[in-house]
């Protein structure tokens, strides 16, 4: 670690004097959890956590290192696959960690207020036993935080019916950089009352403000839920299946997840106890999902859907879940892609978007195009194509480390030919920094840098990430 600048010693100073010693933890206390996210960066010990547990605690840390000039770090689960968690050597590490909790559920208004730090599973579970539901859903359910969730805007499993994270948000409470406490928990869907601010935050990845609490929408329970797991032996039935359940599944399609050869070999080969729901060899595998309200109902429309499209040759073959069982069991030849850090090793992730009628083309040129430029590298395919939104990992097996630099050229450089985005849903963080231009206009690029300056004119907030800002003119 370099030599900590006298102003780094000052803002510790203040800091400690501000908290207990279980809020501020330096040097050997610095817990290795904080050290990096889920992105394969190399660890990095920060100068010191600060983990408050209120948020006007958040806003005193924040007050004091943006008076010492110290740049922070917010953290909330770590579960992020973009770096915009990973600590930054020199800099404080801000986490949410401890501030937990459901703070209201409001029935009536069919809203929940809660706190950063909580985990998403907590807050989902909180939902079900009120009766009620909340659609955002991810892999990383069980560790990662609802702050981070908004932070990054996460996308996840049912993007297609209920829209990303920020679809989800009511209010919203955040901590700017100078450490001003804005409380906005709005609870009605519609409020035009000036700007729109909560979503300057969402999905700013902690560049612009620290997340402190939020208010959610609940949704109803789904009464049912079907799912079926269909080969199809070309793209073009794929992209027609996806228009069939739009119009005949309607609002109750609530994924179409897709899954390549190359994908489906590695999950249910690779990855111990996935069953394979359908045999044989299919050009996709895909995992079509509605939510209703009435079993026999909306089992029977579902039903029926699917036999139509079997009539109309769209799939070769198909399982459609009798119980709750079989579903989950689909659900894991899709979530086994959560294993592939353990059963494959070091690789790199990519959550690509696409217009949807593309992804197949890409999907091709992109495996050829690494196989032939990167010596040994091979590629799966998969994601949620109802969104739009693809995903690749892709690797040199066995590397003593991977050429991540030819591997994100080789894929982003496709992207751009396409027209597609570098990043869907996990954000920029600084793995995809330096790609960013190849989505954005100068213009667009232009106008976040202004964002970034007026809201944090130090550059103090998650420095070097998303996008890079020269330090206060
Ligand atoms: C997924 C995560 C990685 O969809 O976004 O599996
Ligand atoms: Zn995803």
């Amino acid at each position: 670690m370099t030599a900590a600048l006298p102003r780094a010693s000052d803002c510790l100073e203040a800091l400690a004097a501000a908290f207990d010693r279980n809020t501020v933890l330096i040097a050997d206390d610095i817990p290795v959890r904080n050290m990096a996210d889920t992105c394969f960066l190399p660890r990095v010990k920060p100068l010191a956590v600060v983990r408050p547990d209120t948020p006007q605690g958040v806003a005193t840390a924040l007050r004091i290192c943006s008076e010492h000039g110290m740049p922070v770090v917010p953290q909330g689960g770590l579960t992020g696959l973009a770096g915009g968690a990973h600590p930054i050597e020199g800099a404080v590490a801000l986490s949410l960690e401890r501030l937990q909790g459901i703070e209201e559920i409001d029935a009536r208004s069919a809203t929940m207020t809660v706190r950063a730090g909580t985990p998403l599973e907590t807050i989902q579970k909180a939902a079900e036993e009120a009766g009620f539901f909340i659609p955002l859903d991810l892999g990383a359910r069980g560790s990662c935080a609802i702050g981070g969730n908004l932070g990054t805007n996460a996308g996840g499993n049912r993007v297609i019916r209920y829209g990303m994270a920020r679809e989800m948000v009511l209010g919203i409470e955040v901590v700017l950089a100078d450490g001003t406490l804005v409380t906005s928990l709005n609870k009605m869907l519609k409020n035009n009352a000036g700007y729109d601010l909560k979503q300057l935050f969402i999905g700013s990845e902690g560049t612009l403000g620290v997340i402190t609490r939020a208010v959610l929408r609940l949704q109803p329970q789904p009464g049912c839920t079907m799912a079926a797991l269909c080969g199809i032996d070309d793209y073009d039935s794929v992209v027609r299946l996806l228009g069939a359940a739009r119009n005949g599944l309607g609002p109750l399609l609530s994924a179409f997840e897709v899954m390549w050869p190359d994908y489906w070999h590695a999950a249910t080969e690779r990855v111990a106890g996935i069953r394979k729901p359908v045999e044989g060899q299919h050009a996709f595998y895909v995992l079509v999902e509605a939510q209703g309200l009435d079993e026999a109902l909306d089992g029977q429309r579902f039903q029926n859907w699917m036999e139509a499209q079997f009539e109309a040759g769209l799939i070769a073959d198909a399982a459609v879940a009798q119980s709750k069982a079989d579903a989950l069991a689909f659900w894991r030849t899709r979530d086994a892609a959560g294993e592939f850090q353990t059963v494959l090793g070091p690789h790199c992730a990519f959550d690509i978007g696409l217009p949807v009628a593309e992804m197949d083309n890409f999907a091709r040129t992109c495996r050829q195009r690494l196989h032939d430029e990167v010596s040994g590298c091979y590629s799966v395919y998969y994601g949620h194509i109802g969104d739009g939104n693809l995903h690749i990992v892709a690797l040199v097996e066995g590397a003593v480390e991977q050429p991540g630099k030819e591997i994100n050229r080789v894929v982003y450089e496709t992207v751009r030919r396409f027209g597609g985005t570098i990043s869907a849903e996990h954000g920029i963080g600084t793995v995809k920094k330096p790609y960013l231009p190849f989505s954005r206009t100068p213009e667009e690029l232009a106008l976040m840098m202004r964002l970034k300056r007026a809201l944090d004119p130090q550059g103090i907030l998650n420095p070097g990430k998303v996008i890079d800002l020269p330090i206060a003119e």
